[in-house]
């Protein structure tokens, strides 16, 4: 308890620090990256508040029921979706804010950039596609007891994918908004993954993440909110893009520590990815169908050459 309030009460003076700063170039209709406490819980769109879904020249009532169970998926995964979300891993976890924060690999105005054409797999992904994708590698779905694979037409998929083409809604089809893709480190801040420091990564992880993380990596209770596992049989798999040490890096750098994001370097948060993607997680079992087209890239050696 003692411990819980501690964290609580640095949270506090973190939140009153980062409310002096400049919201950024990205922000749009997103919250900020520098989140402050007020903001940390907020859903500028939330379908379960949104009284226009009920209004039936606006939205058909199965299309509006569809969109909010596409939220509470998206928040909530591992119990909404069990069969397809095995560990305890949600949507939300990554994509902050119900996909709605800036820097936080957001969601809004994402829909109308599909179908476009997927490196990865070497051919052309529409909206669900991506969405199975993140559900087969971030949320492990292959990892379920008796794994049931998702497809593009699972009612979970459709579900996600109304509330995804919710947030996109009033935005150019074919355009992707300028806050799509910030959340990669600079070509010329990349370390080559071999002289990364995964020591380094440790340390720094241990003094900056683990009041929120824990040290086992496993998450820390705050409020309402628990961060997802880094690692483990809960955690994404080897087939992620969290699994890249330069995605994670990406992530971590622009989002994480929560309520500092922006505070480490770039060589840092590459330290603390290799240290985190260094870790055991679950095995994608798909991973020899991956890049047929395109060359394997540098920083997912983690899941190509570990000899795992
Ligand atoms: C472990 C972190 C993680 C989790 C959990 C996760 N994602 Fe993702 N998601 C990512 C990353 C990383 C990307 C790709 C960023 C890139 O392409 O560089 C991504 C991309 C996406 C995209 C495409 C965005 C775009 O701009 O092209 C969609 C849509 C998406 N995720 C939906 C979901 C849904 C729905 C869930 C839950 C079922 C989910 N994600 C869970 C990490 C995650
Ligand atoms: C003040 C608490 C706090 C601190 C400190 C913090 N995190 Fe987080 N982190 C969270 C919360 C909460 C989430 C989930 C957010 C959500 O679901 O809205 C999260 C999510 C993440 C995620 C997405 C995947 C997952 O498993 O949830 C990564 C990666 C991550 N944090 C890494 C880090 C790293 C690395 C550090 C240290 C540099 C750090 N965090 C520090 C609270 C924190």
């Amino acid at each position: 308890m003692k411990r819980g309030f501690q964290v609580l009460t640095a949270l506090w003076v973190l939140a009153l620090v980062s409310c002096t700063r400049q919201p950024s170039k990205f922000s749009g209709p997103l919250i900020s990256s520098h989140t402050t406490m007020v903001t940390a819980w907020d859903f500028p769109k939330n379908p379960l508040t949104d009284k226009s879904l009920d209004d039936p020249k606006q939205y058909d009532s199965k299309l509006a029921n569809q969109i909010r169970w596409g939220f509470r998926l998206f928040t909530n995964t591992s119990q909404e979706a069990p069969q397809f979300a095995p560990g305890k891993m949600a949507c939300n976890n990554c994509h902050l804010n119900g996909g709605q924060r800036e820097r936080s690999l957001p969601l809004v105005g994402v829909a109308g950039v599909f179908p476009e054409y997927n490196k990865r797999s070497g051919r052309l992904y529409s909206l669900p596609d991506r969405v199975v994708d993140c559900f087969v590698r971030s949320e492990n779905a292959p990892g379920a007891p008796e794994p049931q694979l998702p497809t593009p037409t699972s009612k979970e998929v459709m579900a996600l994918s109304a509330y995804i083409t919710w947030l996109g809604r009033g935005y150019e089809v074919g355009k992707s908004p300028a806050w799509r893709g910030q959340n990669t480190i600079a070509a010329a801040k990349l370390i080559p993954v071999s002289k990364i420091d995964v020591r380094k990564g440790e340390s720094l992880f241990m003094e900056r993440c683990t009041n929120c993380h824990g040290e086992n990596g496993q998450g820390v209770q705050i409020g309402d909110k628990k961060a997802g596992p880094l690692w483990g049989p809960d955690s994404w798999n080897d087939g992620a893009g969290a699994g890249r040490v330069y995605t994670l890096a990406g992530i971590i750098r622009y989002s994480m520590p929560y309520l500092d994001p922006g505070s480490l370097s770039d060589e840092q948060a590459q330290e603390i990815a290799a240290f985190i993607d260094s870790k055991p997680r679950p095995q994608y079992p798909f991973k020899e169908a991956d890049y047929r087209t395109e060359k394997v890239p540098p920083d997912s050696v983690y899941y190509f050459n570990r000899g795992n």
